[in-house]
């Protein structure tokens, strides 16, 4: 089908909440690379949101969603599932957590984590402890409850009276979040590395202080790794940086490589509050998603992507302190790994987003002036390069 065909057929069937996009449509990808239907190729510096960490077309992916592909779909969670089990197996082996939940989502995952914090309190006999402190800048997703938990304004306008029971604090400001425990407070949710604001990183004296004060006060740590997780930021999670082992944390993106899941990871004492009837998917943790996880999780632990996550994050981060030495145009870059946020002088960012696509190479931006880089975790140095001297001509343009 046509570009245009598809354009018109969109505009006029699918809900408008995505605006005027990108005018494209990728056809297929392969390692760090997507081809639109007119067959121009482009480099992913983004990974659909990133979510493929894997890049396009990874061969042990392809083969293992093939494989279940061809096996089964779908039973349901009233049956025992050999993917569901192995994957859950995997996340508990490599991480704090001692349990794990399946969800199609990160808002799905996160819902299930304030539900399991809410439900630990209640079985506990303190049903008057519900509330959870969040960050300002933070996402945690569009269903109500996660809706309520973003610490974004903008996200909670259309929809008031908004799901109760959530506050949010300013980022690492430990003694503005002590102020906001209650006594109906139940636990904290961050993300280590806010990711859909900007990327702001919280630093280690804020999360030590954190997890100090939860363990004063008997509350729970939710950490949200939906995007900072799985390799992103150079380690398997991100937590991993600060010597900070959270009580519940949740991924999705990654996990599936492209097919949607989500994950809501516990210790024991805090998932033991979950008991048959309490909580539920019919589509969470089936064969097919499961069976991404598995390659993905493969993957990440098996072919150095974690490592490579790392050594990619420094070199990339070298090339863009000498860019903004050289070009006077860069405030400030945050960020750790691969989760890279460039925040420019100028209120430009949109216009160096969509420059970066008229050359090939998706990245991209938010609010005036900040460039937002999650490329797939695959990447090598010859492909910052490309970026970067292309990101170089046209950080020389709009400075005229
Ligand atoms: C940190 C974080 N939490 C939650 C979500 C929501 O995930 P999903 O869009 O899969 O529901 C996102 C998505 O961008 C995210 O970045």
């Amino acid at each position: 089908m046509k570009l245009s065909q598809i354009i018109e057929n969109d505009k006029k069937y699918y809900m408008n909440t995505f605006g005027d996009r990108t005018p494209v449509c990728f056809e297929y990808g392969k390692g760090m690379n997507l081809w639109d239907t007119e067959g121009k190729k482009y480099t992913d510096f983004f990974a659909g949101i990133a979510v493929n960490a894997l890049g396009y077309s990874h061969p042990k992916l392809v083969k293992a969603v093939k494989d279940q592909t061809e096996k089964l779909l779908h039973c349901s969670s009233l049956y025992y599932i050999e993917k569901q089990a192995q994957l859950a197996k995997v996340l508990v082996e490599n991480s704090c957590a001692d349990r794990v939940f399946f969800a199609n989502s990160g808002a799905e995952a996160n819902e299930g984590a304030i539900k399991l914090a809410r439900i630990y309190f209640n079985k506990k006999g303190f049903s008057d402890k519900y509330e959870i402190i969040t960050l300002q800048k933070s996402f945690h997703g569009r269903t109500l409850a996660t809706l309520a938990a973003t610490g974004q304004e903008k996200y909670h306008k259309p929809y008031a009276p908004l799901t109760p029971s959530f506050i949010s604090v300013p980022l690492n400001d430990l003694e503005a979040l002590e102020k906001a425990v209650t006594p109906s407070t139940c636990a904290v949710m961050i993300e280590p590395v806010q990711g859909e604001s900007g990327v702001y990183p919280t630093t280690q004296e804020y999360l030590k202080g954190i997890r100090k004060l939860c363990d004063e006060k008997g509350l729970l740590l939710i950490f949200d790794e939906i995007q900072c997780g799985l390799g992103r930021t150079g380690k398997l999670f991100a937590y991993e940086h600060y010597g900070v082992e959270p009580d519940i944390f949740t991924l999705a993106k990654a996990l599936g490589g492209g097919v949607p899941i989500g994950a809501l990871c516990a210790k024991e004492y805090v998932a033991q509050a979950f008991t048959p009837g309490d909580h539920g998917s019919t589509f969470g943790g089936n064969p097919l998603a499961c069976a991404a996880g598995v390659a993905v999780m493969d993957v990440l632990l098996n072919d150095g992507l974690v490592e490579n996550s790392a050594k990619m994050g420094e070199y990339f981060f070298e090339k863009l302190k000498q860019l903004s030495e050289k070009s006077g145009m860069i405030s400030e870059m945050r960020g750790k790994g691969l989760m890279i946020g460039v925040q420019l002088k100028a209120d430009k960012a949109k216009e160096v987003k969509d420059k970066c696509y008229e050359k090939g190479y998706l990245i991209g931006s938010v609010g005036a002036n900040i460039l937002r880089i999650a490329p797939p975790l695959i990447i090598e140095k010859q492909d910052i390069d490309g970026f970067i001297s292309v990101l170089e001509v046209i950080l020389a343009e709009i400075a005229q």
